[in-house]
């Protein structure tokens, strides 16, 4: 099974570049299923139903968020009835939406989605013990066992720390962990000694010409403390498509390979530079 993991969409160009590379990628890769992060995908806060739609009718077959899920107050009804759209599972909230999926991909294999927050360092509200909550869940949901082919987490934390043990701590229970939030891609894609593949974070899809996909300006003048704090808005520079494609062993269902993929934009890997 081969997946495609996406790091945080973030505004109309981060939704820009999913729509232009995720269906040349589906086939080209032969992918088997994709998942993205789209926390920021509405105007670089929340998502909307709109936006989920149009990502599912182009073949993304997850979507999860973060921090930033309810941001867009018109959500809420639509997280509470499509389980394709998830919201951190740990989230000490009474706010609507599932955390954890589980899909049909097709030759009728299962695929099951889990999104948890961090602790360390993320803005309220507080979320639940991320390490207890996977402990719990990945009891009812075991690799090879009752239909389920495979496993991702989307672990959506600031501390590399964090991500790094929660992912060691499932090491070999799960196909994958992959970090979100930080808008960052790290270079420590890998699979961990007993077969969970691992990237620190995915990094955003977005424009890098930015902070963090924000406009540099209204970025730099918030932290010259500037009064009234301006208003964030997402950067207009052309897309990087930040993710991994994640192969995974029928058998097993742990990981044979993580490939972390950057395309377009300032990030661009697809073309190797020479030296
Ligand atoms: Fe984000
Ligand atoms: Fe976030």
């Amino acid at each position: 099974m081969k997946i495609l993991a996406c790091g945080d969409v973030v505004g109309r160009k981060g939704r820009l570049a999913v729509m232009e590379h995720v269906p040349k990628l589906r086939s080209q890769l032969q992918l088997d299923g994709v998942i993205i992060n789209a926390e920021n995908a509405a105007g670089g806060f929340g998502i909307t139903q709109a936006i989920a739609q149009e990502f599912f009718n182009i073949g993304v077959d997850v979507i999860t968020t973060g921090n930033h899920a309810w941001d867009q107050k018109c959500v809420n009804n639509f997280f509470s009835k499509e389980s394709r759209l998830l919201r951190p599972i740990n989230y000490k909230t009474d706010k609507p939406g599932l955390g954890i999926t589980k899909i049909k991909l097709h030759k009728n294999k299962s695929l099951v989605v889990i999104n948890i927050m961090g602790k360390l360092f993320m803005p309220p509200p507080v979320v639940a013990d991320p390490f207890f909550t996977i402990n719990s869940t990945l009891k009812e949901y075991r690799l090879k066992q009752n239909n389920v082919d495979a496993i991702i987490i989307d672990i959506h934390a600031e501390a590399n720390s964090e991500k790094m043990a929660l992912a060691n701590y499932v090491d070999g229970q799960v196909s994958a962990v992959v970090g979100t939030h930080t808008h960052v891609p790290t270079a420590d894609a890998r699979i961990l000694p007993k077969g969970t593949a691992y990237q620190t974070d995915l990094g955003m899809c977005g424009p890098y010409d930015s902070v963090l996909g924000m406009q540099k300006d209204l970025s730099i003048s918030r932290f010259l403390g500037a009064v009234p704090s301006p208003h964030m808005k997402p950067a207009n520079g052309e897309p990087t498509l930040c993710g991994a494609v994640i192969t995974i062993d029928d058998i097993t269902g742990l990981a044979l390979n993580i490939t972390p993929i950057k395309i377009g934009g300032l990030l661009d890997s697809s073309n190797h530079q020479s030296f």
